[in-house]
């Protein structure tokens, strides 16, 4: 992973998140305007991940017109998931990696993993009202687990695994269900060997304001991650890139 960026929600928050930068003292370079994007503040998280926040982009829209769309564009093939959705890295040191992420960039926790004493060992963060725009769990500095692409319903995954196996995809782990935000999951790797998924249906999640974080005990990992495993295969704990 070279970089992962978070767009702000209006210009003004970026001044704001330049502001905390500097109150918890986290070093950072303002970089200017570039290739279809505007301004972005740039710094290391204690993960071991270069970070960008900006604001300003390109509009590019979703193929289909603002003005009575139809509910899809034509002519789409494979998956075709309509968005990306999240990425979820390794970190070293978990727990301080998730806090600065909670307490300098706001991002709030929909459901965390803990150790009996309660240290977390993985959360799920989120801004947007879905269950996670990027999850940490534990391993090297810098580590990209995947990213995953967002797929409308229940049925879709099947389709998508009918396509990725019509085309010889190495399966990873799936279809199935998550137990930390019920979402069902297909986990797959690219040519490159970076691992993707395919992410949706968390039907049961409702992100108001007063949502309070899930907790997992570390015992209930494997249904956690994969509902209904009783194992977990080897390279879904141990590969990511
Ligand atoms: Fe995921």
């Amino acid at each position: 992973m070279v970089r992962m960026a978070f767009r702000t929600v209006d210009p003004e928050d970026l001044d704001y998140y330049e502001k905390r930068l500097q109150t918890y003292s986290v070093p950072y370079d303002v970089i200017p305007e570039g290739y279809r994007r505007g301004r972005a503040l740039r710094f290391q998280s204690p993960s071991g991940h270069t970070v960008e926040l900006y604001y300003a982009m390109d509009y590019t829209g979703n193929l289909l017109p603002t003005v009575n769309p139809a509910p899809w564009p034509d002519g789409l093939t494979g998956i075709a998931p309509p968005r990306l959705d999240h990425t979820l890295v390794t970190a070293p040191d978990p727990a301080t990696a998730i806090r600065f992420f909670q307490e300098v960039l706001e991002f709030r926790a929909s459901e965390v993993l803990v150790q009996p004493d309660g240290t977390p060992i993985a959360a799920w963060l989120w801004q947007r009202p879905a269950p996670h725009d990027l999850a940490i769990v534990p391993g090297g500095a810098g580590g990209f687990h995947h990213a995953a692409f967002m797929i409308d319903t229940p049925e879709a995954i099947f389709r998508a695994a009918d396509i990725l196996a019509r085309h010889h995809v190495r399966i990873d782990l799936g279809p199935g269900r998550h137990g930390i935000t019920r979402g069902t999951t297909i986990y797959f790797f690219d040519p490159s060997g970076n691992r993707l998924e395919t992410f949706g249906g968390y039907s049961a999640y409702q992100m108001d304001p007063d949502t309070q974080a899930i907790t997992w005990t570390a015992d209930r990992m494997t249904q956690g991650v994969s509902y209904y495993a009783t194992e977990l295969n080897e390279s879904f704990l141990k590969v990511y890139t």
